[in-house]
């Protein structure tokens, strides 16, 4: 099964928001308290651009309406009450002495 290697272990700092392209796709490589996470670069809420968010303990802070969302989930309460949906979040794998994300994750969960 294919993948793409994204950082060498251990390379993303506590905290850090790190753009990654993947065939056209725009993600985020985030650290937040618990570990590394892959997510949709947009905001689910209203489209804002959430590499100028900000990590708060193992969350994402849109820097829009400073709505705050899981990064091991993508849940955000205020989205469950009002309606749309979570943030997508991306299965990480390490290989090799790399966080990957397997080709095959993408394809199914990206629209
Ligand atoms: S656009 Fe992100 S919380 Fe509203």
């Amino acid at each position: 099964m294919s993948k793409h290697q994204l950082v060498p272990l251990g390379e993303l700092a506590n905290g850090e928001i790190r753009p990654i392209e993947i065939n056209g796709r725009s993600l985020l490589l985030v650290r937040g308290q618990t570990g590394p996470a892959l997510v949709d670069r947009i905001c689910p809420h209203a489209g804002s651009d959430l590499v100028n968010g900000s990590v708060v303990g193992n969350r994402i802070r849109c820097p829009t309406h400073s709505y705050l969302f899981n990064l091991e989930t993508g849940s955000c309460p205020l989205g469950r009450r009002e309606g749309w949906g979570p943030l997508k979040v991306y299965k990480l794998i390490e290989s090799d002495g790399y966080l990957c994300v397997q080709t095959n994750e993408l394809e199914n969960t990206i629209e």
